[in-house]
């Protein structure tokens, strides 16, 4: 697709689009760097995090959050590293909630802490939660979380749902060595409950890189291996993506099995996401190293058209997609800092 030729700002000044005519209009912003696992796939064990003034303190969140929603960002999904670990994450995520503008907010999070917190994330407005759990196998589950109790995210899981933090969506990366056989356990959680379990095939990002490019199973593998167990699958959702994910529902199950094939088929052409770096810069593309600052100007004192303008002009320069066919991997952060 060529870019189309004239200026954002020309084209709708209060609309952020790319040069390929996308309208971005989706924003993930992580809240922390900070985790309290340590994925394998993620980090490493000894991962350090910023020190907290580096990160973007709760007015700073809900100023940019306003400057996005004023360009017509209207969804928005809180990420991390673990938002939840984040200090006043209930107040923060009212705050959002109640900015002009913003229509949904959902969070991802590892569930660790959902337990005590989905009922006041419920009560702040929070709509939904992705939590990611790899495997139904407590010893897999330590092995790959290296930190994590599989009963805590369960337990987190049921609080979500009984909190109303609905459709629950449940996130898996599968990786080769770990629970390439788990994925049949964890699609057949789908016939009993009414919840969509995505497999994510695995992304190469800095510091994990050889597990990431060595180990990874792709969406196809993993639907086969379903599909030789548990019989085939019917596409839901009229085959259409849904986000980015195919969907598709075992025979008589309530929920559905969604596949997340970003590296061996790209959805790139539908993006319509910008995130915020738990440090301040907004990022185009999970995939591409190119960033915008947005937090110095902020806190050098640009001005709201100042730094609404830094915002246009970045979206403009979104990369078209990412480049894993041709081997180019983002090595300037780590998953945990961008928000996946
Ligand atoms: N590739 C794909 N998904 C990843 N996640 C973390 N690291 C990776 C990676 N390298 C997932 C987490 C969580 C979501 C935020 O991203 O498991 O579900
Ligand atoms: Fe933490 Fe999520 Fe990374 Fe796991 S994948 S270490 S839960 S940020």
């Amino acid at each position: 697709m060529s870019p189309v030729n004239y200026p954002n700002r020309l084209y709708n000044p209060s609309m952020a689009i790319d040069r390929f005519g996308r309208n971005i209009h989706y924003l993930r912003i992580s809240l922390t760097d900070h985790c309290n696992l340590r994925c394998i796939y993620c980090m490493t064990e000894d991962q350090t995090f910023r020190p907290n003034p580096e990160l973007m303190q709760d007015d700073e969140i809900l100023l940019l959050t306003r400057l996005f929603a004023s360009l017509g960002f209207d969804k928005i999904r809180l990420t991390g590293g673990e938002p939840t670990v984040r200090a006043h994450v209930v107040d923060l995520v009212r705050g959002i909630v109640s900015t002009e503008g913003v229509r949904s907010v959902s969070m991802t999070t590892n569930g660790v802490l959902l337990k005590k917190l989905a009922q006041p994330l419920a009560d702040a407005g929070l709509h939904r939660v992705n939590v990611s759990i790899d495997t139904l196998d407590p010893e897999k589950f330590h092995r790959l979380t290296r930190w994590g109790k599989l009963q805590d995210v369960w337990d987190g899981i049921l609080a979500a749902e009984k909190a109303g933090l609905t459709p629950i969506k449940l996130n898996a990366v599968v990786v080769k060595g770990y629970n390439e056989e788990d994925v049949v356990d964890l699609a057949r959680l789908t016939v009993e409950h009414p919840w969509q379990i995505r497999f994510i095939e695995m992304m190469p990002f800095a510091d994990v890189t050889d597990v990431q490019t060595e180990q990874i199973i792709t969406a196809a593998q993993i639907q086969d291996r379903i599909e030789s167990k548990l019989g085939r699958m019917e596409a839901s959702n009229d085959g259409k993506l849904d986000g980015e994910a195919r969907v598709f529902h075992l025979p008589g199950a309530q929920g559905d099995v969604g596949f997340i094939s970003s590296v061996t088929h790209p959805f790139c052409s539908a993006c319509t996401r910008a995130r915020l770096t738990a440090d301040g810069r907004l990022r185009l593309c999970l995939l591409r190293e190119k960033e915008v600052d947005l937090l110095t100007p902020l806190r050098a004192g640009a001005s709201l058209d100042e730094l609404r303008q830094l915002l246009l002009d970045g979206v403009w320069q979104k990369p078209w997609g990412h480049g894993l066919a041709e081997g180019i991997i983002p090595l300037n952060r780590a998953m945990n800092e961008i928000g996946g």
